[in-house]
């Protein structure tokens, strides 16, 4: 097929745009557009993509997403070795270093360094031919490594292409990690969905790069930070470490420039380590130590390196911050969700500078891996400001009467049986009735992208639980005035205000209501997807499980605690309660959606009407889907002259298949019903 001039200066010019708006988000942290309109841009570019796949380049934006799975990963031998760092454990071995130096290079005058953070996560090589980033790999034995091109694609701040000024070859180094903040969210996530959890942001990281399939790594939180240079052609070369990061940075590469320190001598460098180790707790990501490096490359040539180290650098290791306690107890928390945790109690420990007394246990899995009882000995330690962490037990301190630390049976807040899923890590408590879940339940029903009760906070709620007024969601509903009159610090005006803003959360749509339930696994989104295809609460309770698979995006997962939820009778009561109690959920007694809600829809062929992007725009503002391939789940196939293969699939499934004039018709119909 010949592409239309049109549509490659179109292609030529978003690719343009969202390069420009990346290079201003990612490296000068000086945005122009807001993520909205950047993932239009690249929404754009794909349904473009979609049409023209000949238009597609390996460092086309859209690339950012991830392309499909490799086979495995091909080996990619440096150009230059990737070295490592020899390490220094005290203010001896640093000053040692600098004696060294000064000895290999016959002279007293002082040395000038720059010191640099040494991050924990994961070294990687980036080659850039013309500005083009060619291909990135890990360090892998120095000398070889592994190519993971397409991962490093999906890394915002790694450039697919450098700025203009960039030399035109350029191999540089740097480290891969993952910040403190979304490493937690990621675990938790896993956690959520009962997968094994990372133990740190660097095996996230590194987990997170091996990934045959790069659309995974897409969704990982990684971002890089750029350190050195392998080989390089460029008209105009660094004098010294500290110009060549600023060199990187102007083209665009990401560098830490500002948790630098130069310094003129050793006893300056001793300054800034401790500056260095005071600033580790503040960071939003996990630095082990700080690197020293000859700040002058003329020197760094001069010295040289030895087989795997230069001799022109060293790394000044942290303390660990991990101490011995003992494992006091283990206390179960129950979440909103009614996942039981594990919670250690230790004694109280300094680590680093912080008391220790707490740490997650996360699940019994980790309770057996860990082989952890109550009185053992043991490692925590604290990373950033994360949660500490048991290390490992010190099995040689035990004497015999250490405890197992056994799954519950029972809730240990309302005494209902609970259960684990074959593919769960933590045991669950059902029930809406559940004091301890019943907290987090009302906070999450009452919350802004839920029934948005304004008031409804943590101290009310605390009042609410401890007066005995509410039992599950749905007696807020039957709250009086008198009621709140118990209450410390409120009066007859915030009473009266509390009680409309429940009154007026009767009138939030069905997607607000279901996500405010917390049903498992249902999100916003879900909450949306299935209030647009079931249209009502009952609906949805009497689906069965083929009508909720057969809706895009449900999977089995969905489907079993979806039915798990309507199966309890206490849930049932409670539904029924919130009914009685005026809670309509616009739609919750009417039609089953309407034709576009939740159906999938493909486009083939050609189309004369309406360009494919117009077709599933129109899809999306009625509440379907449009997807680019045909399986199952498609609904509708809309095919144009000249359809292919996908057409012929949709045949073989039994998918409707509408031409662009029926399509037409259909979406009439549905529009004029929709005018009030
Ligand atoms: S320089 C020849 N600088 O530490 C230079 N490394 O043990 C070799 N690292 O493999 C590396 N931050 O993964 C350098 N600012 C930094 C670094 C750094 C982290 C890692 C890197 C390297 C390891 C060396």
């Amino acid at each position: 097929m010949t592409i239309p001039k049109t549509s490659r200066a179109e292609h030529a010019e978003l690719c343009r745009q969202l390069h420009h708006h990346s290079h201003l988000y990612h490296s000068l942290d000086a945005p122009q557009i807001s993520d909205r309109e950047y993932d239009l841009l690249l929404q754009q570019l794909l349904r473009l993509e979609q049409s023209h796949p000949e238009l597609i380049t390996p460092n086309s934006p859209s690339q950012r997403i991830g392309s499909s799975p490799l086979p495995g990963f091909r080996q990619i031998a440096h150009n230059r070795p990737m070295l490592s760092l020899e390490n220094a454990f005290s203010a001896d071995d640093l000053r040692e270093f600098d004696a060294r130096l000064k000895r290999f290079l016959g002279s007293e005058e002082s040395i000038e360094y720059l010191c640099e953070m040494k991050l924990d996560g994961v070294a990687i090589e980036l080659v850039y031919q013309e500005g083009q980033l060619q291909h990135a790999s890990t360090r892998g034995d120095g000398l070889v490594g592994e190519e993971i091109t397409a991962n490093a694609r999906t890394i915002g701040t790694i450039p697919l292409q450098l700025q203009p000024e960039a030399p035109r070859r350029l191999e540089v180094r740097g480290e891969v990690y993952m910040e403190l903040a979304p490493f937690r969210k990621l675990n938790e996530q896993r956690r959520n969905e009962g997968e094994k959890t990372f133990a740190n942001p660097r095996n996230a990281t590194a987990g997170s790069l091996r990934q045959l399939d790069p659309r995974i790594t897409a969704t990982r939180p990684l971002t890089i930070s750029c350190y050195g240079l392998g080989e390089i052609d460029a008209d105009r070369m660094p004098d010294n470490q500290l110009e060549m990061l600023q060199m990187l940075s102007s083209w665009g590469l990401k560098v830490n420039l500002d948790r630098l320190a130069l310094a003129a001598d050793i006893d300056s460098v001793l300054e800034h380590y401790q500056q260095f180790l005071t600033a580790r707790d503040r960071l939003p990501f996990e630095i082990d130590g700080m690197v020293v490096k000859v700040n002058s490359f003329a020197l760094q040539q001069e010295l040289g390196e030895k087989s795997r180290t230069p001799r022109w650098a060293i790394a000044c290791k942290f303390p660990p911050r991990q101490e011995q306690t003992r494992l006091l107890d283990v206390q179960l928390q129950v979440g909103r969700t009614g996942a039981i945790t594990p919670v250690a109690h230790l004694e109280p420990v300094n680590v680093s500078g912080v008391t220790v007394s707490r740490a997650s246990l996360h699940n019994w899995d980790e309770i057996a891996r860990l082989d952890v009882r109550i009185g053992d000995s043991l490692i925590v330690e604290r990373a950033g400001d994360v949660i500490p962490d048991i290390v490992k037990v010190i099995t040689e301190k035990r004497d015999g009467s250490e405890k197992s630390i056994s799954e519950p049976t029972h809730c240990p807040a309302c005494g209902s049986t609970v259960s684990r899923g074959a593919d769960e890590v933590v045991p669950r408590c059902q029930g809406l009735a559940c004091p301890a879940r019943l907290k987090e339940s009302i906070k999450h029903f009452a919350a802004r992208g839920a029934m948005d009760i304004e008031g409804l906070g943590d101290r009310i709620i605390d009042q609410l639980l401890r007066l005995d007024l509410v039992h599950s969601v749905a007696d807020l509903y039957s709250l009086r005035k008198e009621d709140f009159f118990r209450f410390e610090r409120m009066g007859e005006v915030l009473a009266e205000k509390l009680l409309a803003a429940i009154a007026d959360s009767r009138n939030r749509p069905l997607e607000k209501l279901l996500f405010g339930l917390g049903i498992r696994h249902v999100g916003a989104h879900l909450a949306k997807v299935l209030s647009r295809r079931f249209g009502s609460l009952d609906n949805l309770r009497q689906a069965s499980r083929e009508a909720l698979l057969e809706t895009h995006e449900v999977g089995p997962q969905v489907a079993d605690s979806l039915q798990s939820f309507f199966a309890d009778e206490h849930n049932l009561a409670v539904l029924h309660q919130l009914e009685t109690a005026g809670v309509h959920a616009e739609g919750m007694d009417g039609p089953q959606g309407t034709e576009f809600a939740g159906k999938v829809f493909v486009f083939t062929g050609k189309l004369e009407r309406f360009s494919r992007s117009q077709g599933q725009e129109l899809v999306e503002q009625q509440g379907g889907r449009a997807s680019g391939s045909v399986s199952k789940k498609t609904d509708y196939l809309v095919a144009g002259p000249g359809a292919g293969s996908k057409l012929t699939k949709a045949e073989q499934l039994g998918i409707t298949i509408l031409d662009e004039e029926s399509f037409l018709q259909l979406l009439g119909s549905r529009t004029e019903e929709d005018e009030p």
